[in-house]
């Protein structure tokens, strides 16, 4: 099966050509720094998964309209914004292969320009009296500071075990893909069992996709931001945990004394990769990944077959053998 992104977009090409005109409106200002800034991210446009994903839940479960649109717009935008957020938290200074924009302009101003996006998005819902996108996504926007405190809170302490792992994840990155799918389907049904059903659809390869970007972080390819940078902030991840767990009391000793105390040492960090690789760490998230990613497909299986499933189903594929 071809899992190129353009052929996964096909039935809703047309779609995603008009998604980019509005967006780029949604997202505008008149401040001159916030729109130089904001025309420096649009330059630089990611993968948009998640709108794609609005668009083909939409389809799937009706008939694409313009809330549809403001459903796709919206969820870019708390995507843009928590990215921006994100690189702040992180201390990343590297974004879909550009600076970030905590690297050119600062903390100060990525905090209020990632405000602003979230500000335009809300405003375009209450605008359009769009309360159950609304509540879709502030949902998510809450679950996402959740997972993301969790995941602070587990750094410090070091004590993540593999159940919480996978509550971060799903919290921080499969609730906003769990949105979008929702959000797609909630734009053309009044059915709330499709809706659920897709928002679980979404929370699957959400919770892959995740998984897929830690694997990122232990490899040596270029992804467009930087890597190895989950062991240096202390994030224990999936590899890392599942190596821990297959260790000796010295050994965890060891890792963990190296997580704690010389994280900024590479060195030292090195040798903590080559374990957790050792250790068969990356393989076994990949089985994790692939059991998400069998999950999603049956749900969409329960769905008839139609061009826009048949699209989802290559997504699934590409989100867990994407090279970024
Ligand atoms: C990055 O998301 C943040 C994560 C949840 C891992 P994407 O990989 O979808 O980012 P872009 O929009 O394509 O850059
Ligand atoms: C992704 O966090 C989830 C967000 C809330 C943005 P990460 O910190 O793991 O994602 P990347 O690797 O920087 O994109
Ligand atoms: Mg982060
Ligand atoms: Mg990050």
């Amino acid at each position: 099966m071809k899992k190129g992104l353009k052929e996964i977009k096909r039935p809703v090409e047309a779609e995603l050509r008009e998604f980019e005109v509005r967006f780029k409106e949604d997202m505008s200002s008149k401040t001159p720094l916030l729109d130089k800034i904001t025309y420096y991210i649009v330059q630089r446009k990611g993968k948009q998964v998640r709108p794609i994903l609005v668009f083909l839940s939409a389809k799937i479960s009706g008939t694409i309209n313009d809330s549809t649109y403001r459903a796709a717009s919206f969820i870019e935008l708390l995507h843009t914004a928590t990215l921006v957020h994100d690189d702040v938290v992180d201390d990343a200074d590297e974004r879909r292969g550009y600076f970030s924009v905590n690297a050119i302009w600062k903390n100060k101003i990525a905090v209020l320009v990632g405000d602003y996006f979230l500000s335009k998005g809300l405003l375009l819902a209450v605008d359009n009296r769009e309360f159950e996108l609304l509540q879709i996504i502030s949902t998510a926007v809450r679950d996402m500071s959740e997972g993301e405190l969790l995941q602070i809170e587990k750094a410090r302490k070091l004590d993540i075990d593999e159940s919480i792992y996978y509550e971060i994840i799903r919290m921080k990155t499969a609730s906003l893909i769990a949105a979008a799918c929702a959000a797609g389907a909630a734009s053309v049904t009044d059915t709330p069992e499709t809706t659920d059903k897709m928002r679980s659809f979404g929370e699957k390869i959400g919770l892959a996709f995740q998984i897929k970007d830690d694997l990122f972080d232990y490899g040596d390819a270029d992804v467009g931001k930087p890597r190895g940078i989950d062991i240096k902030e202390k994030k224990m991840t999936l590899p890392l945990i599942f190596a821990l767990n297959q260790s000796t009391r010295s050994e965890k000793r060891n890792i963990i004394n190296i997580i704690k105390n010389h994280s900024e040492n590479k060195k030292k960090v090195q040798e903590v990769i080559r374990f957790v690789k050792d250790k068969g760490g990356l393989d076994y998230a990949r089985e994790k990944m692939n059991e998400f990613k069998q999950e999603a497909l049956n749900i969409l299986h329960s769905f008839p077959e139609s061009d826009a499933r048949r699209s989802l189903e290559k997504l699934v594929f590409y989100i867990t053998e994407r090279a970024k």
